[in-house]
């Protein structure tokens, strides 16, 4: 893991969308992107910047179940609004929160993912160590499925909702195994209250109980951390 401490998520979200650029550069096709508000600044910086995406694919990580792409709460929607108005990809998947059939929506996601591998994965960390929506105890080679969200989780994200129950309790994730098999991945977190998670991360025993510690076993990792988020580190 190459660990990289920046002052704030303005100077971390430069850093990463810089190395995007490069990557794109480097001939990247297929960008792995994450919604929520750590990569958001990432996002700016690349709509600043002159990338072109026009030939590349993205592949979201995640979609709360229940919600439509048009909800304002959706990742669909997040996605529109935060990078794909302004900076469009020849082709943008993202889980249907809609579908009917939950296990042929997860087949059908776990076929996007093989016919387009990542080469570039984003990712934001979980309080609890969560990746994508893969929350403690999920298996270190599930592929995408839908799951229930923690109540940690739910509290984190019901920020972004009126009410805490409005809160979808299911999402569709990508696993920590498809996650693995991206080519690089880019972590990101920021401030204080993702400082325990990223010392488990680094620091701490690779385990299901925190899930990002298995980005220890893997090369081409990068992670972005500001000066909050790292401060637990030994
Ligand atoms: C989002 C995702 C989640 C978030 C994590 C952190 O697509 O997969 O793992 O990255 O919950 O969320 P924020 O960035 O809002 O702190």
């Amino acid at each position: 893991m190459n660990v990289i401490v920046v002052k704030n998520d303005v100077e971390g979200g430069k850093k990463a969308a810089d190395m995007i650029r490069e990557g794109v550069k480097n001939g990247a096709k297929v960008l792995g992107l994450a919604t929520g508000s750590t990569p958001v600044e990432m996002y700016k910086n690349l709509i600043a910047s002159d990338v072109d995406f026009t030939k590349m694919t993205s592949v979201n990580l995640d979609e709360y179940v229940g919600l439509a792409p048009d909800n304002d709460q959706s990742y669909h929607y997040f996605m529109q609004d935060n990078l794909f108005n302004k900076k469009p990809f020849a082709k943008s998947y993202v889980p249907n929160g809609l579908a009917e059939d939950s296990d042929a929506e997860a087949a059908r996601y776990n076929k996007v993912i093989a016919d387009n591998p990542i080469d570039i994965q984003v990712l934001g960390l979980g309080r609890n160590g969560h990746i994508g929506f893969n929350e403690p105890g999920s298996p270190v080679d599930a592929q995408t499925r839908k799951v229930a969200l923690t109540e940690s989780t739910i509290e984190a994200n019901s920020r972004n909702f009126e009410h805490e129950e409005d809160v979808p309790k299911y999402a569709y994730s990508m696993g920590i195994g498809s996650i693995m098999k991206s080519q690089n991945i880019i972590l990101m977190a920021w401030g204080a209250e993702k400082a325990d998670a990223v010392k488990g991360m680094i620091e701490g025993p690779v385990t299901p109980d925190l899930p990002a510690s298995i980005l220890q076993k893997k090369d081409n990792v990068t992670v972005i951390i500001d000066e909050a988020a790292a401060s637990k580190l030994s």
